[in-house]
């Protein structure tokens, strides 16, 4: 990863300048605002409840006119002339709006719109959740969405060719759904395998995540679709979550939750990104001017729109000062908070006005210019051409699951289960996404029953319960674990209990039990040793059953690898008591205790007005540091039940050789060749991973950390060398004397394999250089 450059910065410092400058003309021109030529009052529709009789909800079609066709554009003005610069035209419009509609601004209109201003020809902006595909019941128009798998499934592809695809696909749906701004992907660290939200994130490693995220982003604002990332920074946890603080050191935030930000936004070009909810050491994330301006705006050179979280801007009511200058744009998905505090200040003296309107318009900037740059005024607010790209974004949504799904165990190769077996299917239904906002609807379902029935025919069966006779008849029984994540609460570790009690009695009467893991959450997995088979199946979409299917019957060769660890126990996380309150878990982060935290309500109805005063601050320190995922049980020598990178194949592989090239005075790079060879019967896809230890180190560094990674399909018995290639920053760390990025010169070891416990291959490298950030 390269650190942002000098252009960036440059382009970042002049726009501020130009926009200082033009916000000091627009104090001149806030009275002689110029109005449209042909202005006409185009009235806004309330929204109407979600019908499905109903594709258009909530605006008219006439609000949703592009500048070209809008009757109140002022004709010949450069915001309205596509051949201009997006900052040209950003700062023209800023020029002639009032003050009362650079407040407005600030804020969205309904739940998933931003404010028009009519009076200039500008249409709201439309919103919509999330990630794995487009959620219906946030868009304007309502007529079908792929549900692809969750983020999770993407991850655990391994393969950022298919992340980009899957963006651009995704975008592909904004368009014809008259999405300009996508609220996803989800960028937060799996820090805890309780998170509530983890299916909708990239898993616990940086590196990984990185990669996979950034792709996801160039896909989708490839289709000139903003991609709002979320959520900055340390939401990592649903527990109270507009109320806890993220307490971390400047290494920990460096090294493992800002990297993902820093792929996405310098070399991503994110345009968007969401706010947690949650505090930052302190501070609540949408008012913390360091991280966004200093890091985000300053550092990465973010020029896009940065918007609070859902329901957390109007927590802190006292400090709206301070969302004037924190970098953050647009208050989601109203502003009344901030609005009160404006018109208060505003109405003080002519002069306070006048300074905020300054930085009113620097909000407005970041918010309108990214839309200037997509041509969001400029195109039609949905373009009907892209309905035929559906069908193939099936067969993608099919493919991202086929190699998302992670074989954790096969005795005596119980997969695959050739055609003409008798399969049965128990447990809980599946679920094919978690719940909340990263929730996709989703068509044309194919639940795994009808998956596998497809495969097996009438010598498939399901049920809900056991029926003896019928499981002990079955070849193999196949029994599904479901754990639904979702945002406002975490999940507890224990359980499925009604599911686990079911598999623990099945395995009594059927020794081939293939347990299939429909989850992106820690569990019991005591009964690991009685059972042949594992699938992780996370959330599929809307095409699992056929996925599971080609799995399950050898069709597709499983090549998933995990993008977390599956650990023995809470116990051995690194916060198994992160949620605690009064001694015990709590597990809700839903906004239930807000009247009774600001002071409106004597108590909530639970027990937490027992344990927290109105307006005090929950912690949660990440006391762990730099060690979350492998790093943490590698470091404190804990087994794991599946270890990080871990995915079986129906073939077999053998790590034979491997080499350093080291082009690193020359090139800045070090290239490594590993030879793998495909030792079975069958070809296969397998992720050549490979980590990076310093052996000498001056600081204390984990014992190692996945630096490259290489998808390859070998044929059955092909041999290949693949060449993975490291720089500078594979061998930094974050040095907080100089506060960067720093390499030492020294001996380092570099192993390579397929998952970060099994690393047959080390060689060692001398880096000679020294060199900082
Ligand atoms: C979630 C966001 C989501 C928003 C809009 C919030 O509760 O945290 O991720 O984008 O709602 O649905």
């Amino acid at each position: 990863m390269q650190s942002p450059s000098t252009n960036n910065l440059c382009l970042l410092f002049c726009f501020l300048a130009t926009l200082l400058a033009a916000g000091a003309s627009a104090q001149q021109s806030v009275t002689s605002s110029v109005s449209g030529k042909n202005q006409k009052p185009i009235t806004a529709i309330k929204p109407k409840p979600n019908s499905n009789n109903i594709p258009m909800v909530g605006v008219d079609s006439t609000t949703l006119l592009p500048l070209s066709k809008h009757p109140n554009t002022v004709e010949g003005a450069i915001y309205a002339d596509a051949t201009k610069g997006a900052a040209e035209r950003t700062l023209d419009l800023l020029r002639r709006m009032t003050f009362e509609e650079k407040v407005e601004m600030t804020g969205g209109w309904n739940k998933f719109l931003t404010h028009a201003v009519e009076r200039l020809g500008i249409r709201p902006v439309s919103m919509a959740d999330a990630g794995q595909g487009v959620r219906l019941s946030t868009t304007v128009i309502r007529t079908r969405s792929v549900s692809f798998p969750s983020m999770i499934a993407l991850a655990a592809t391994w393969n950022p060719s298919l992340a980009e695809t899957f963006g651009r696909s995704v975008g592909e749906e904004c368009r014809a759904l008259g999405v300009d701004i996508l609220l996803g992907p989800g960028v937060n660290m799996q820090r805890l395998s309780m998170s509530g939200r983890n299916f909708e994130y990239f898993g616990e490693d940086p590196f990984l995540a990185s990669i996979m995220a950034r792709e996801y982003v160039l896909g989708l604002q490839g289709e000139k679709v903003i991609s709002v990332a979320k959520c900055y920074l340390g939401y990592d946890q649903e527990f109270c979550r507009h109320i806890a603080s993220s307490n971390m050191d400047e290494r920990t935030m460096r090294e493992i939750y800002l990297p993902i930000w820093e792929s996405i936004v310098v070399e991503g070009k994110a345009m968007g990104m969401m706010t947690g909810n949650n505090l930052f050491n302190g501070i609540s994330c949408y008012m913390h001017r360091p991280l966004i301006n200093g890091i985000l705006r300053g550092e990465y050179g973010f020029m896009g729109i940065a918007m609070t979280d859902w329901q957390n801007s109007s927590y802190f009511p006292d400090m709206q000062e301070s969302v004037l200058t924190s970098g953050v744009s647009l208050m989601m998905p109203v502003n009344t908070t901030l609005k009160d505090y404006i018109e208060a200040q505003a109405a003080i003296s002519p002069q306070r006005k006048a300074e905020i309107e300054i930085l009113l318009e620097k909000m407005n900037f970041y918010t309108l210019y990214p839309l200037f740059a997509f041509g969001v005024f400029d195109r039609e607010f949905s373009d009907p051409a892209y309905y035929k790209t559906f069908e193939s974004h099936k067969t993608l949504a099919r493919h991202v699951a086929d190699e998302g799904i992670t074989l954790l165990k096969n005795d005596r190769n119980i997969l695959p289960i050739p055609a003409g077996k008798k399969v049965l299917l128990l447990g809980a239904e599946e679920l094919q996404c978690g719940a909340g906002s990263g929730a996709v609807e989703g068509y044309d379902h194919i639940s795994f029953a009808q998956g596998l029935r497809t495969v097996y025919g009438d010598r498939f069966a399901v049920n809900t319960q056991i029926d003896e006779a019928q499981v002990r008849k079955s070849d193999v029984v196949l029994v599904n674990l479901t754990k639904e994540g979702g945002e406002g609460r975490d999940i507890p570790f224990e359980g499925p209990d009604e599911q686990l009690d079911l598999l623990r009695k099945v395995v009594k009467i059927n020794k081939n039990v293939v347990v299939l893991i429909n989850a992106a959450n820690g569990l019991p997995t005591d009964w690991l040793k009685d059972v042949r088979g594992v699938l992780w199946c996370y959330f599929l979409g809307q095409e699992r059953g056929a996925a599971l299917a080609d799995v399950v019957s050898g069709k597709v060769v499983p090549s998933g690898k995990l993008p977390f660890t599956i650990e023995r126990s809470p116990a051995d996380s690194p916060a198994p008591t992160f949620n605690y309150l009064g001694g015990k878990p709590y597990w809700r982060g839903n906004n239930e205790y807000r009247s009774y935290w600001l002071g409106m309500e004597p108590a909530t109805k639970d027990e937490f007005s027992r344990f927290v005063k109105p307006g005090e601050m929950l912690q949660v320190p990440y006391e762990e540091g730099i060690y979350i995922g492998y790093r943490w049980f590698d470091r404190k020598n804990l087994p794991v039940v599946f270890p990080f990178g871990y995915g079986l194949s129906y073939t077999t592989f053998a790590y034979k050789k491997i080499s350093v090239r080291d082009a690193m005075a020359s090139e800045g790079m070090v290239y490594v060749d590993v030879e793998v060879a495909n030792t079975g019967g069958v070809d296969a896809q397998e992720t050549v991973q490979l980590y990076v230890h310093e052996v000498n180190n001056t600081v204390e560094r984990p014992q190692k950390e996945l630096k490259a990674f290489a998808k390859v399909l070998l044929k059955a018995g092909e041999s290949r060398t693949v060449t993975l290639a490291l720089n500078s920053r594979s061998f930094s760390f974050w040095d907080v004397e100089t506060h960067g990025w720093k390499y030492n010169p020294g001996e380092f070891r570099i192993m390579a394999g397929g998952s970060s416990v099994a690393l047959p291959l080390t060689v060692g490298y001398e880096l000679k250089v020294t060199g900082n950030e």
